[in-house]
């Protein structure tokens, strides 16, 4: 039998192969709910602008809801040789309603339909996992808070380079998740135009409210060329982007959790809540979760670079290559949502072993800017000089094997003859740290500072 809905010319149906690669139900039926709150919209500014019969209106709305009830309860039947989202839902109306289901389909296409539809659905997911990123910088700023005054080593080259505060680290995660979440803002705002009344690709004669349905469908306006509006999956391509940076955020915070759980790292505690342990060894805490989630970075990129190589090739308008940016786009933003959640959970599961922390941030001679710093300072040498002599002094604590706060004043004094006791007091991690007022610096005082100020901006978790 040819297809119901476009068959006319049609004398015999598909092969199965080209109804098996055409078909994209599978996936697109995740689009019920926008595809139904679309075509309530449509048929509303139909009967509005009088190009349906009120009582043709209110059957086919009566039936679209009966329809969204049937697949809300899970008694709706999917069908493969009905293709998509758009010709099922019609199709079952048809039966509920009859012949007068086909007049919603009037001054519509399914590609203005399915544009329509994905603007939807990615809109609704951007908000949340805006909410959800947002939970995130909370677990974290108040991680940061409890370890505002937590030594840890900082790096650089993954050297050890100076040392900074626990919190400081945490909230570095705070800032990348407010880029984030402005990123999810600008391609939520421009995504927010309606292509529904584009119809096919040139628009159409009926005498349509494109503004009407753009406004019941929570858009801001309507989109402005029909063309465009039919050929654009822009909006899909900001929101992986934007989620592929996340993702990349969540990655190297994941890497950061699997190196401070090793043992030879020891910085961090995950419970047993959040590590697997080994079928043959049974010393082993695995951290499971952030290796997966540096894992599933892969698969939001490569939705994104996907999707960027399916679109680049295209004439305008539409082309059913587009089809293929739903199930990336499904999966790398349901991805992110899973990552988010997990970090969240992982955030709040961790503890530091501020002992540990505080040795680790002390070798490696990591207060040597310090007491470059002194000599600057309290002796006015030139920087460069002050490194100098500074790595003279590491170089002769190094080859004894000791730290630069184990070297005496004579050792120093022969570097350097004006050093005084009072050079010691800057060796400390804890004087070093405090030492780290600048804006944006690692004081345990402006750790504090920042920690509460996101506090408050965040509130509180929604209930
Ligand atoms: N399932 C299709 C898609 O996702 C809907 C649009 C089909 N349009 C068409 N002209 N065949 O892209």
């Amino acid at each position: 039998m040819s297809n119901r809905m476009w068959g006319g010319r049609f004398a015999s149906g598909p092969a199965e192969i080209m109804e098996e690669i055409n078909a994209s139900i599978g996936f697109d039926k995740r689009l019920a709910p926008q595809d139904i709150r679309g075509s309530l919209a449509h048929v509303a500014m139909l009967g509005k602008a009088g190009i349906l019969p009120a009582e043709d209106v209110a059957a086919i709305e009566e039936g679209l809801k009966a329809v969204r009830g049937e697949i809300e309860a899970g008694q709706f039947t999917f069908r493969r040789d009905l293709e998509d989202i758009h010709m099922s839902v019609e199709s079952r109306l048809r039966e509920i309603v009859g012949p007068t289901a086909g007049r919603l389909h009037t001054a519509r296409s399914r590609n203005d339909q399915v544009a329509t539809d994905m603007r939807l659905w990615v809109r609704d997911t951007l908000d949340d996992l805006d909410a959800q990123a947002a939970d995130l910088q909370r677990a974290l700023a108040e991680t940061a808070l409890a370890h505002a005054g937590t030594v840890m080593p900082g790096f650089t080259h993954l050297q050890s380079a100076q040392p900074v505060t626990f919190g400081h680290h945490l909230l570095a995660y705070v800032e990348m998740l407010a880029r984030d979440r402005g990123r999810f803002r600008d391609a939520r705002a421009r995504l927010n135009e309606c292509p529904l009344g584009a119809a096919a690709l040139a628009g159409t004669s009926f005498p349509i409210d494109r503004h009407a349905t753009a406004a019941a469908l929570g858009f801001d306006r309507p989109t402005a060329n029909s063309l465009d509006s039919v050929a654009d999956r822009d909006f899909a391509l900001e929101a992986l982007s934007a989620a592929a940076i996340a993702a990349v955020h969540l990655s190297r915070f994941a890497e950061e959790i699997v190196v401070w759980t090793s043992a030879q790292f020891g910085f961090v505690k995950l419970s047993d809540r959040f590590t697997t342990g080994s079928s043959i060894m049974p010393q082993k805490r695995n951290p499971d979760a952030a290796e997966l989630v540096r894992a599933k970075s892969g698969r939001v990129i490569g939705a994104l670079s996907a999707l960027l190589i399916v679109m680049k090739g295209l004439p305008l308008a539409y082309s059913k290559d587009m089809q293929e940016d739903k199930e990336g786009t499904f999966d790398a933003l349901q991805t992110l949502s899973l990552c988010l959640a997990a970090m969240a959970g992982m955030v709040r599961d961790l503890e530091p072993v501020p002992e540990v922390l505080k040795a680790a941030a002390g070798s490696g001679y990591a207060t040597a800017t310090d007491l470059a710093d002194w000599l600057v300072r309290e002796l006015g040498l030139p920087f460069r000089d002050a490194h100098h002599v500074t790595g003279r002094l590491v170089g002769a604590a190094s080859a004894r094997g000791i730290g630069l706060e184990a070297l005496s004043l004579d050792e120093m004094r022969a570097e350097e003859p004006r050093i005084t006791a009072a050079i010691y007091d800057v060796l400390g991690v804890e004087n070093s740290v405090g030492s780290r007022t600048s804006y944006g610096g690692t004081a345990p005082a402006n750790v504090r500072a920042q920690a509460e100020r996101w506090l408050g901006l965040l509130g509180q978790a929604p209930a």
